[in-house]
């Protein structure tokens, strides 16, 4: 699909389907418009719409409700604008034409939202389906607003276009997504993007003691990586390390999931994704700030090789961890990452992983949960998060809760003593890895309720949603 901006206002080509934004009142419509949409039950509340047939330019007018104008958020033009997508698609328009979207509210904001509206919520992945039917896909689209406003929607449109990478490599399958898989995805942005890209296998994860990455790799017949993408411009102002769990699928290892519990792991490398999204936007919008990309990469699987409760190991940083289950797997791998990230000596080191079904329990299936000691780094990111709509809830370090991942023969134990609290236990866990004296500021989001949806929710179709992709480009390009 092809996207355009126009100022041409109003938009008098012709096209499939024209898409009108409306708010609660219909002050833009005419007066014989409005009564129409009244007899068909629409007035311009969130998520209402009414396909109708046009006019000889348009031949078929789609209504989208804004709700109250004094109460329009981005997430509600994000929101408006999808569902118009969907019903463009749904009378198989080919040329569509957009306007009048809460540009003259939240001016450049709804530039931009709508950008991501209309990308974020065409994306289907339905690349292994063979029905035509299926296949569909709008030519172009056209978005009418001010001339001011055309870099935010350009930027919403790199935005939401990373996102949708990250979900595409998400919802691919563990047989075809493997660690080696992500490292040569990893591999090709940053030749598109002129990023340094180091891969290590299996002879430099030891060189470098990764023990969490090698040990949990070893019950794989698809061997672990890890990945450190650079992108530095002339003069950064600031250096930040980004860390992704990328768990091509988590069985559990010999610690064996239950059925209704395995399904879906193949989503367990949504924090890797969302990283190689998040260098994808870096590599377009070229912000001054140096970013450095690492991903440990694993498959978790039972073996005659693999790891197994009781086994102990020692990090290169000197703490060592016994196993208490071999399915907590993410902290282990992204110890080692956290360990080599803190080397850099970032101004911000944040990592992002589908970590713990406990933050899930916390806070549901639409909420990440935000770890950090630095206020001011959790005020930044959640205000970038209620803006993007990408849901964050500040969670506690609760010191009291150091005593349940105490080891009983070595520091630290990779499970929790009791499952109370075991998100939180999690992240206290990854701290003892983020060396303070060289990381100025860390934060952990733990994704696993959000990167994989079930069922469609706002914009976005089931499946991954992409998250935190938008707001942590936003925080770096911010920074
Ligand atoms: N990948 C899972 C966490 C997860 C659960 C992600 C649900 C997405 C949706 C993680 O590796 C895991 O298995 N965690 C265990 C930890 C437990 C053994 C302490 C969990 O959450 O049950
Ligand atoms: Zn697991
Ligand atoms: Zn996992």
């Amino acid at each position: 699909m092809k996207i355009a901006y126009t100022h041409e206002l109003p938009p008098n080509k012709k096209a499939d389907a024209l898409v009108i934004g409306v708010y609660e009142g219909m002050k833009n419509l005419t007066k014989e418009e409005a009564l129409q949409l009244k007899n068909l039950n629409f007035s311009g509340k969130v998520r209402e719409v009414v396909t109708l047939p046009g006019t000889e330019n348009f031949k078929t007018l789609i209504y989208v409700g804004l709700g109250k104008k004094s109460e329009l958020k981005s997430d509600t033009v994000r929101l408006a604008a999808a569902k118009g997508v969907k019903s463009a698609k749904k009378v198989k328009a080919k040329k569509v034409v957009f306007e009048l979207f809460g540009m003259d509210k939240l001016k450049e904001k709804a530039a931009k939202a709508v950008a991501e509206g209309i990308v974020l919520g065409n994306y289907q992945f339905k690349k292994y389906k063979s029905g035509k039917e299926e296949k569909f896909e709008i030519e172009k689209i056209t978005v009418a607003g001010e001339k001011e406003y055309r870099k935010e929607f350009e930027t919403g449109y790199i935005l939401a276009e990373a996102a949708n990478f990250t979900r595409d490599i998400v919802n691919e399958p563990g047989n075809v997504v493997t660690p080696e898989k992500l490292a040569e995805i990893a591999e090709e942005i940053s030749e598109e993007y002129s990023f340094k890209c180091k891969v290590f296998k299996e002879k430099d994860l030891e060189k470098n003691q990764m023990v969490g990455i090698l040990t949990v790799g070893r019950g794989s017949k698809n061997p672990p990586r890890f990945i450190h993408i650079t992108y530095k411009p002339k003069n950064p102002k600031k250096r930040i390390v980004l860390v992704g769990k990328g768990v091509t699928f988590d069985s559990g290892g010999l610690n064996i999931k239950p059925e209704q519990f395995m399904k879906t792991m193949k989503s367990d490398k949504a924090g890797a994704c969302a990283v190689l999204g998040i260098m994808k936007a870096i590599g377009q919008l070229k912000p001054d700030v140096e970013v450095h990309a690492l991903i440990p990469t694993v498959e978790n699987m039972p073996d005659g090789k693999a790891y197994r409760p009781d086994d102990i190991i020692v990090y290169k940083n000197g703490k060592s961890v016994e196993i208490h289950s071999t399915d907590a797997e993410g902290r282990l791998i992204l110890a080692d990452a956290l360990i080599y990230g803190s080397e850099l000596e970032p101004d911000v080191m944040i990592d992002m992983a589908t970590l713990t079904g406990a933050c899930v329990v916390a806070l549901g299936h639409y909420t990440s949960g935000l770890f950090t000691e630095d206020d001011k780094l959790a005020t930044a990111l959640l205000k970038l998060s209620s803006e993007t709509g990408e849901k964050m809830w500040r969670m506690p370090l609760d010191e009291d809760l150091k005593e349940d991942i105490k080891g009983t023969y070595s520091d630290l134990q990779n499970v929790g003593k009791t499952r109370y609290g075991g998100a939180i236990t999690a992240a206290l866990f990854l701290r003892n890895f983020v060396d303070s004296k060289k990381v100025k500021s860390w934060a952990h989001i733990d994704i696993a309720g959000p990167a994989f949806l079930d069922k469609e929710w706002k914009y976005y179709s089931a499946g991954a949603s992409g998250q935190p992709v938008r707001t942590i480009v936003e925080f770096i390009v911010e920074s």
